[in-house]
């Protein structure tokens, strides 16, 4: 009894202690969160002209992505997409899970209408994504094996991508292909493209992408470049390595995407070694661009005002060391407003993530009014040195 009694204390005890230690542990963390903010920061803008004319000013692009529900029938929203976008990439349509129903075939409505919409809109339009481990259709898992994977790629690539030939400015040929933790020496994620075709397939899809479209830059997509951590590091060096690889082996590739999901409470950004990625990435004669950019604002104050001031400073921070390297030649953002978000949905169930307060990641808040993250990413373009070239002229190579 005296046992069990002092055994329960001890419990007790020791869990009291653990709580009182996340409690010191969340509120260092609060603090230090709080520390992020700088009440006097204005992110003063002159003018009021759209973020695409400012873009364009320095020989840059700026656009975002897009879901066809949004721009099929939200006229507000599509006036102000309009007005800010020069490029416009499908944040769904142009995946696997939304062009293939079956084997067989191929569902291009939603793809078709927005490659209209920007065709309409006088915008650059990008294809996102060709080989990508997620978003695969549950056929893909049961019908494709070694014997007939190639056909499959060569078949989806050729229809896709030869379908929009001419018009799309840039096509993610590979999405995530690094994962460091995979056990694999040259950092390669084990997915199944990978365990299907071996290492290869990475050069073997942009062969086929460029067989298809000779004029779209086509472009390695990656997450997880942007911070000063060892993860970080070390995905850095293993990107690298693909690119200097393909390279090497006369792979028609152009330019890297930086998806840059930024977190805003985030204490690791190190513009040096950010920027000295960005030109050993040009140093291999590719183009850069900003592929999906937002700032996670989950963990930062409820405050609204506080929130967004942290938001638009990790925005400012980021884009401002970015857009100091002539090889990056646009920047998107992952959505437009806070209206529409990925960062509120849930990974598993792609529902709506039940939140203490909304969530504010983008330029423009749920009512499509100008928030700071939008001025933050106005100054960036308003500070960057001008590119000698013009925008038009990244559409051909
Ligand atoms: C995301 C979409 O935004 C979500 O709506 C969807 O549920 C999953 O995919 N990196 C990518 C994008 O390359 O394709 C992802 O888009 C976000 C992360």
């Amino acid at each position: 009894m005296f046992k069990r009694r002092h055994i329960l204390k001890l419990g007790l005890g020791s869990l009291f202690g653990i709580g009182t230690l996340a409690l010191g542990r969340a509120k260092c963390l609060s603090k230090k969160i709080e520390a992020l903010d700088n009440p006097n920061r204005k992110f003063t803008v002159i003018g009021t002209t759209s973020l695409k004319e400012r873009a364009a000013a320095k020989g840059l692009f700026y656009g975002a992505a897009v879901r066809i529900n949004s721009l099929s029938s939200d006229k507000q929203f599509i006036a102000n997409f309009v007005e800010e976008c020069a490029i416009l990439v499908p944040e769904w349509d142009l995946k696997w899970t939304s062009l293939r129903p079956n084997a067989s075939s191929f569902k291009f409505t939603y793809a078709d209408s927005l490659a209209k919409f920007a065709q309409a809109h006088g915008m650059l339009l990008r294809g996102h994504t060709l080989v990508w481990e997620q978003s695969l259709p549950k056929w893909f898992w049961q019908d494709v094996n070694s014997g007939n994977v190639v056909q499959i790629l060569q078949q989806h690539i050729q229809t896709v991508v030869g379908r929009y030939a001419g018009q799309i400015h840039s096509w993610d040929v590979v999405n995530e292909a690094i994962h460091i933790n995979d056990g694999r020496t040259d950092g390669l994620r084990n997915t199944r493209w990978l365990q299907l075709m071996g290492p290869d397939y990475i050069n073997i899809a942009f062969q086929m992408a460029a067989k298809a479209d000779p004029q779209a830059l086509l472009v390695y997509n990656e997450y997880g470049l942007d911070y000063d951590s060892r993860d970080d590091d070390a995905k850095r060096l293993a990107v690298l390595r693909l690119l200097e690889g393909l390279k090497s082996k006369g792979t028609p590739i152009h330019a890297l995407g930086i998806q840059a999901h930024l977190k805003g409470d985030s204490t690791f950004f190190n513009p040096q070694k950010f920027r000295s990625f960005l030109r050993e990435v040009a140093a291999l004669g590719l183009k850069i661009i900003i592929t999906e950019l937002d700032v996670l604002d989950k963990n930062l104050p409820e405050d609204i005002k506080k929130r967004d001031r942290i938001v638009a400073a990790a925005y400012e921070e980021y884009l401002t060391a970015a857009l100091q390297e002539p090889a990056v030649i646009g920047v998107l953002t992952w959505g437009l407003s806070d209206r529409y978000t990925w960062l509120a949905e849930d990974n598993s169930s792609g529902k709506l993530l039940p939140l203490p307060f909304s969530l504010r990641p983008l330029p423009l808040d749920a009512d499509y009014n100008r928030k700071l993250a939008w001025n933050a990413i106005a100054r960036a373009f308003d500070s960057a040195p001008r590119r000698q070239s013009e925008v038009g002229e990244f559409i051909l190579k």
